[in-house]
């Protein structure tokens, strides 16, 4: 086997057919590209899946989450908890807005935030809680509802990893928070290049999220401004991308459990590694996600081998960019051990196999 040409990379999107045509259509009938019906059909498709009552999109998931914090209230001088253990977006978001990212390990079973965890780390200043579902996994979200009622705190769900991934309730994922939001960039289960989506059935809330994306309009192709709000606005090309997108997801889903059930049987009772687990009646693993005895040696070997690998996020407060104190001993642990295997959709059954055995001969299962 020529290794450099059979090349089997971390994650790649899948574009083609579907999406050419919703381009080409829109490009004989319009060429704004700025948003509308097409931007309004995706946001119906996505509000549709969920069962939310509004989706808004706006340009990627990081937006969308300083967007839900700031119509949640979220300012200067104010606490969000945020996990120690998620793409550093999640902080990041309510740092543009001044306030304060306080950081809470995850539990080491699924790498989500405890209901209970979090109220340890709850001061006045506390005015939001992230809640991540990492990879797909669902949080106890009937604890985490409980909790922010119960202090008033808002709950915002970064749902960015969880499309296609449902509560036990039957809820999808990102409407247990005032506002879910998801990202639509180029490893997600569906992209349109970048992209977010944020979901919420408070009608006010939805108004609010479109003034802010919209330069404070309070209605489109006016002029007229009541309120401050900026420009984090959508395009059709990007629309057309998503709806075609959308269409895939069904079978999408289908596949992703697929695959990391091939997985599961391939590695199973290897020493040395531990992949996380999936419900895969109510969830969707959107990446390959494990904790790998001697990861750096593994990932060398795998590359070795043409197979691509990427280490998963280190610990947030260790990233110079926060260079906070203290221990959290799961998410550093995941910055030692943790790695995602090859889990694009396209990925067949064969390339799979070989990833298993590349795995198991490194591990001399
Ligand atoms: C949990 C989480 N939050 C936020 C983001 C940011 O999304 P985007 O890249 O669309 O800005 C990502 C992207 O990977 C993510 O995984």
């Amino acid at each position: 086997m020529n290794a450099k040409h059979d090349f089997i990379p971390q994650m790649r999107p899948l574009f083609g057919a579907p999406e050419k045509a919703e381009l080409m259509a829109y490009l004989d009938e319009d060429g704004f590209f700025t948003e509308f019906e097409r931007t309004a059909a995706f946001e119906r498709a996505i509000a549709e899946f969920t069962g939310a009552k509004h989706c808004v999109v706006v340009n990627n998931g990081t937006v969308s989450l300083s967007l839900a914090a700031l119509a949640l209230g979220v300012g200067p001088g104010d606490e969000v908890i945020c996990p120690n253990y998620t793409m550093i977006a999640t902080p990041n978001s309510v740092k543009m807005l001044g306030a304060t990212p306080v950081f809470v390990d995850v539990h080491a079973s699924d790498l989500i935030l405890r209901a209970e965890a979090v109220r340890a780390a709850i001061t006045p200043r506390t005015k939001a809680v992230m809640l991540v579902s990492s990879n797909g996994r669902a949080p106890d979200a009937t604890a985490f509802e409980a909790l922010c009622r119960e202090t008033g705190i808002a709950l915002i769900e970064d749902a960015a990893q969880s499309l296609g991934s449902f509560y036990p309730d039957g809820r999808h994922i990102g409407r247990a928070g005032a506002i879910g939001s998801f990202s639509f960039s180029a490893p997600k289960i569906i992209s349109t290049g970048q992209g977010g989506a944020l979901i919420t059935d408070s009608d006010e809330l939805a108004d609010r999220l479109r003034r802010l994306k919209d330069f404070g309009r309070a209605r489109g192709g006016t002029d007229i401004h009541d309120s401050i709000g900026f420009n984090f606005k959508f395009t059709e090309l990007q629309a057309c991308v998503g709806l075609a997108q959308m269409r895939q997801l069904p079978e999408r889903i289908v596949r992703k459990k697929q695959i990391w059930q091939r997985y599961a049987d391939r590695l199973q009772g290897v020493p040395g590694v531990h992949l996380f687990q999936h419900d895969l009646l109510r969830c969707t693993p959107w990446f390959i996600d494990g904790r790998f005895e001697r990861r750096d040696e593994l990932a060398a070997h795998l590359k070795a081998q043409g197979i691509g690998t990427r280490t998963m996020y280190p610990p947030i407060h260790q990233q110079q960019a926060y260079g906070l104190g203290g221990s959290h001993p799961v998410s550093e642990a995941i910055g030692r051990e943790g790695l995602w295997l090859p889990s694009m959709i396209q990925l067949s059954d064969a390339q799979i196999d070989r990833i298993g055995d590349a795995i198991r001969s490194f591990y001399g299962a």
